[in-house]
C-alpha cells in the first residue's frame, strides 16, 4: 500500500530530512585518510542520539551499525568496521533518521584525496543522474519516468544500472511501497500523486552493472570489482513537482 502523507506528517519528515542532511555534514567533517569506518559510525550515532533522534537502520533487519559505509568496489550496505579510509578512495555514506516515527533516508559519495578522472566522472554523474531522475517528478508522473530518466543518463555517460537494489517509498517505516527501480520506461508504473514520499538511490557502476553479496549477508559489491557509487534523496511529490526533504537547509533560517 501507497500511503499518502498529511501536511502534519509531511512536516515531521521534513524534520527528519533536515537532522540527515545535518548528520551528513558531521560525518563529513571527519572523512579523511585515517578515520576508520567504525569512527564515522560512532559520530552518526552521537550526533543523532544527540538530537533526540534515532538512527534508522540500527538493528533494522538485524543491521549491526547506524550507517552504511561502502568503499569502492562496494555499492551499498558496508558495515563499519576497524577498515581506514585511505587516499584514492571512493566513499559512499548512507544514513537514515527516525524524527518522531518518522524516517528520512540519504545517501552521497565522496572522493577521498586524488582518483582517476573516470572515477571523478563516475561520482560527479551519479549525483547528476538522481537530480535528473528527481527533475522528473510531479503529481500525474509515472514512477518508470523516474528510472527511465536515471538509467538514460547513465548510459549515455558510460556507466551501468545496478537493478538488484532500488530506491522506495519511506515514512513510520524506512522501507515502503513503492519500489522506484533506478531503471523503467517511460510512462509506466504507478502513477505519483502529491504526498507521497520516495527515495530515490541511483547506485550506478564504472564497469559492468552485475553484483554480489560479501558472507556478511549485507555487503553488496560489484562482480568486476570497478567502482561504484550512490546518491540518494527523500523527497516529497507536490502538485507541480518535489521538495527534497533530505537537501541542503543552509541558505535557510535555523
Ligand atoms: N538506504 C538504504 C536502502 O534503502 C538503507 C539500508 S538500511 C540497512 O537500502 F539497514 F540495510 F542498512
Ligand atoms: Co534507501
Amino acid at each position: 500500500m501507497i500511503s499518502i502523507k498529511s501536511n502534519r506528517e509531511i512536516k515531521l519528515m521534513r524534520e527528519a530530512g533536515i537532522l540527515n542532511y545535518k548528520t551528513h555534514e558531521e560525518v563529513k567533517k571527519h572523512l579523511k585518510p585515517g578515520i576508520t569506518t567504525k569512527e564515522l559510525d560512532k559520530i552518526a550515532y552521537n550526533f543523532i542520539s544527540s538530537h533526540n533522534a534515532k538512527p534508522s537502520f540500527l538493528n533494522y533487519e538485524g543491521y549491526p551499525a547506524s550507517i552504511c559505509v561502502s568503499i569502492n568496489d562496494e555499492v551499498v550496505h558496508g558495515i563499519p568496521g576497524k577498515r581506514k579510509i585511505k587516499n584514492g578512495d571512493v566513499v559512499s555514506i548512507d544514513i537514515g533518521v527516525e524524527v518522531h516515527g518518522y524516517h528520512s533516508d540519504a545517501a552521497r559519495t565522496y572522493i577521498i584525496g586524488d582518483v582517476a578522472p573516470e572515477i571523478r566522472d563516475l561520482v560527479n554523474n551519479t549525483e547528476k543522474a538522481l537530480m535528473v531522475g528527481l527533475s522528473k517528478i510531479h503529481e500525474g508522473a509515472k514512477i518508470g519516468d523516474i528510472g527511465y530518466a536515471i538509467s538514460d543518463y547513465a548510459h549515455k555517460h558510460g556507466l551501468s544500472v545496478v537493478r538488484e537494489l532500488v530506491g522506495h517509498g519511506v515514512g513510520t517505516n524506512i522501507h515502503e511501497d513503492p519500489d522506484v527501480p533506478n531503471f523503467g520506461n517511460l510512462g509506466h508504473g504507478i502513477t505519483l500523486k502529491a504526498g507521497m514520499v520516495i527515495a530515490v538511490e541511483p547506485m550506478l557502476n564504472l564497469g559492468e552493472r552485475y553484483v554480489y553479496m560479501l558472507d556478511d549477508d549485507w555487503t553488496i559489491c560489484t562482480e568486476d570489482g570497478l567502482p561504484s557509487a550512490h546518491f540518494e534523496h527523500t523527497v516529497v511529490v507536490t502538485k507541480d513537482g518535489y521538495e527534497i526533504l533530505t537537501g541542503d537547509i543552509s541558505d535557510e533560517k535555523e
